[in-house]
């Protein structure tokens, strides 16, 4: 039985890694899909405009109606037909959380239906995950502001930083697309003590540049695990990524890439902006502001 008949959600952009917090870290990014549902009689339908609007599917196999179906069979409940509307603006195979948005969509559009109070947060974010296979995107989607994601063999968890209100992050989106089962393909399936240990010091650093001082950030953002080991497949994004490190901009690859993430603040974001544009044209350059919020859906009768 379902307690609502529509919903709408806006879901936001993420961004993962944030450098050196390979599957670990994520950031809420202030760029959304919008999306509504409505229960119908008859077949599911998907109508999608924007990113992605002539390659998606329109019927049952749409991501988002699945992630509905699988929530709603999670709760106990069911849909006869279910007509979705899609407004994409998240870039796809970028590094920028667009799998993620489409199943925190879901989930959230069927909790909606049945009633927010059958579905915690904690939950959401260990469906979703289940349904992604990892909860590095899913975690700032559903929270907002800044994420540390962990799983274990039975569920995937996160908790939600505080991020500092100063921080704008700027993010280049390159023509070109990668899958993230490319990237992740060419990554070494051992790494040395040094590597691990450099990246832990740094990860936990970026927590706390993040939260308290954003002037560690450049530092805070150093890698030794993915990005370098990812550059074959993604050239022109690790030259960006370089020129931009060499003028000390705290630049990271987003997620898996191809767009790159710069962690700028006000005082230099038009810098960064200006060098991207410099460094290559090419690349569409956004500066955002961090969602402290995540995921917002709502119901209609
Ligand atoms: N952390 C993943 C990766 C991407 O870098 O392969 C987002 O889940």
């Amino acid at each position: 039985m379902l307690a609502h008949q529509r919903a709408r959600v806006k879901v936001p952009a993420t961004s993962a890694n944030l450098g050196p917090g390979f599957d670990v870290m994520g950031l809420c990014l202030s760029l959304y899909d919008e999306l509504s549902v409505e229960v119908i009689d008859g077949p599911d339908e998907a109508k999608v405009i924007g990113e992605g609007e002539k390659d998606l599917p329109v019927d049952s196999n749409h991501l988002v109606i699945k992630s509905i179906r699988h929530t709603l069979n999670y709760v106990g409940a069911s849909a006869s037909g279910l007509k979705l509307t899609s407004h994409n603006r998240i870039p796809h195979a970028r590094g920028l959380g667009s799998s993620s948005a489409a199943i925190v969509a879901g989930i959230s559009l069927a909790r909606e239906l049945v009633g927010s109070d059958k579905l915690s947060k904690q939950e959401m974010i260990d469906l979703a995950g289940k349904i992604e296979g990892h909860p590095d995107n899913i975690a700032p989607c559903i929270l907002g502001g800044a994420t540390i994601a962990w799983s274990n063999q039975q569920d995937h968890n996160a908790v939600r930083l505080n991020v500092n209100s100063e921080l704008v992050p700027i993010i280049a989106i390159p023509e070109y697309q990668l899958a993230t089962k490319q990237a992740r393909s060419v990554l070494p399936q051992q790494v040395t003590r040094e590597e691990s240990v450099f990246n832990i010091s740094r990860t936990a650093l970026l927590v706390h540049s993040l939260t308290q001082d954003l002037s560690l950030l450049f530092q805070a953002t150093e890698d030794r695990l993915h990005q370098f080991q990812r550059s074959e497949v993604m050239p022109k994004s690790w030259h960006l990524l370089s020129e931009l490190r060499r003028n000390e901009f705290p630049a990271v690859v987003s997620g898996a890439g191809p767009a790159i993430l710069i962690l700028a603040t006000s005082e230099y974001a038009d810098a960064v902006v200006n060098a991207v544009n410099k460094i290559d044209p090419e690349f569409k350059v956004l500066a955002l502001t961090v969602d402290q919020g995540g995921v917002q859906a709502t119901s209609e009768n």
